[in-house]
């Protein structure tokens, strides 16, 4: 399956000071989550602040498509009647999830608990990423794989477990995706599902099942990790949802103040849940100016308003734990330290190869093509930050949405303008991303 749309070029190029307030969508993995979860819970669940980007769009059809009511009733605002934990019914065509793994993985978890059989597929994009890191953990819980198990690439179907077995499982790799699907086919087990991480990644479907009154515990587990606990066969009960603003979106606005000569601008409601802000502590050691205020929370889940100037940075070594808690934004975090003075190294990278792109190649090609110094060494990211970028390039996409920000972003403070070759990917995350930019102060043509 693909996309329709064609490609849409545009071009950044240095641009005045960025000022004013905005409040960029909701968070896209909270989102995901407020739909799956609402779908397999009884009654109704109400959330606002939903982000209506494709991906998120896309798992809203899936949850449809497997049997909840899914309704929009108002801008960012929508109702799920859900169907409860493992009530699915079987789709009868298969489901497309667009540009997005988080969605494709997540509802693979969850179809891996019902005793149905269900296909699934997505763009070009999403065919070439692994699904056997998600599908290896849900065949010890039971299901099968009954149709592109040799590739571990969709297109597959999945057969879902009748009696679905808890599992203790170890993540190989810090991955939400993994863990967010190994307990979300354990809602169906009877028993405790465990899993265990030895490098926490975000908790948002651990806080999220909470919320929905499942048992759930999570504990320390060595340096950096975490052990969860969820007791299977929950009554989950619909629940209202807040969704607060992307973090991995505010990146983009953010970065571009930072960049832009004399920029002064606020974030509405940005989300500050610690497993999700390795980029902000990242940019406040390089010289960052980053003040918080209005601090808040709800469903455990903090937010603040962010007031962001432009800032002189310095070059800083990014250890590799803090992988976890900014692995989507490297990229913005590459276009930063190429106006910083001096070398930023960034450690531990291997995740950024099996995501929308091999990011890895695809952040160095950005700055390459653009006159900036970078280097690839193993898993790790050398960016040589000068204090400008001589800019020029035209950066090939590679149907990544965050790409493409970073590049457009890249293009506003660079001596010639940035071009990127496709912009149409952005509406998998932050369809107004063009125009918010532009209301701010950037320059695109
Ligand atoms: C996500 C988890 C991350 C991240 C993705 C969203 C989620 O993927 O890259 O954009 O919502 O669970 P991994 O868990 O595979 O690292």
């Amino acid at each position: 399956m693909s996309k329709s749309s064609e490609p849409a070029p545009l071009e950044a190029r240095s641009s005045g000071p960025l000022t004013g307030k905005v409040r960029v969508p909701g968070d896209k993995s909270i989102s995901h989550r407020a739909l799956i979860l609402g779908a397999l819970s009884v009654g109704e669940t109400r959330i606002s602040g939903l982000l209506e980007g494709e991906d998120v769009l896309n798992t809203a059809k899936s949850m449809r498509a497997l049997g909840a009511e899914v309704k929009r009733t108002g801008d960012f605002t929508w109702v799920v009647r859900g169907v409860g934990v493992a009530g699915f019914a079987e789709p009868k065509t298969a489901l497309d999830f667009g540009n997005s793994g988080t969605g494709c993985r997540l509802v693979m978890g969850a179809v891996a608990g019902c005793p149905i059989t269900a296909t699934f597929d997505g763009d070009a994009s999403l065919r070439s990423r692994p699904m056997r890191r998600v599908l290896d953990p849900l065949a010890l819980m039971g299901a099968k794989v009954a149709d592109g198990a040799d590739s571990g690439r969709l297109p597959l179907t999945l057969e879902g477990a009748r009696d679905p077995v808890p599992i203790t499982y170890r993540t190989p790799v810090a991955s939400a995706q993994i863990k967010s699907a190994v307990l979300l086919a354990g809602l169906a087990a009877p028993g405790v599902t465990t899993v265990i991480e030895q490098e926490a990644s975000r908790d948002h479907t651990e806080l999220m099942l909470k919320h929905f009154g499942a048992e759930i515990v999570s504990t320390e587990e060595g340096a950096h990790g975490r052990r969860i606990a969820l007791t299977g066969q929950p009554e989950l009960h619909g629940a209202d949802v807040v969704v607060p603003a992307d973090p991995s979106s505010a990146a983009f606005p953010l970065v571009a103040a930072l960049i832009v000569e004399g920029s002064d601008i606020s974030l509405a409601d940005v989300m500050t849940n610690p497993l999700r802000t390795g980029l902000f502590t990242t940019l406040r050691e390089m010289g960052a100016s980053i003040e918080e205020s209005e601090v808040r929370g709800d469903m455990g889940e903090p937010m603040a308003r962010l007031r962001v100037r432009s800032s002189k940075l310095r070059g800083v070594e990014v250890p590799p734990e803090r992988a976890p808690s900014m692995i989507d934004e490297y990229l913005v975090l590459a276009v930063a330290a190429s106006y910083a003075e001096g070398t930023t190294i960034m450690r531990g990278l291997k995740e950024l190869r099996v995501k929308e792109s091999d990011r890895l190649e695809a952040t160095a090609a950005m700055l390459r093509v653009n006159g900036v110094p970078v280097e690839i060494s193993g898993d790790d990211l050398i960016v040589e930050g000068r204090g400008y970028v001589p800019g020029g390039g035209v950066v090939a996409t590679h149907m990544d949405h965050r790409i493409a920000m970073s590049a457009l972003v890249m293009g506003l403070a660079s001596d010639k303008p940035v071009k990127v070759d496709d912009t149409s990917f952005i509406a998998t995350s932050f369809p107004d991303f063009i125009p918010m930019m532009r209301r701010l102060g950037a320059e695109f043509s």
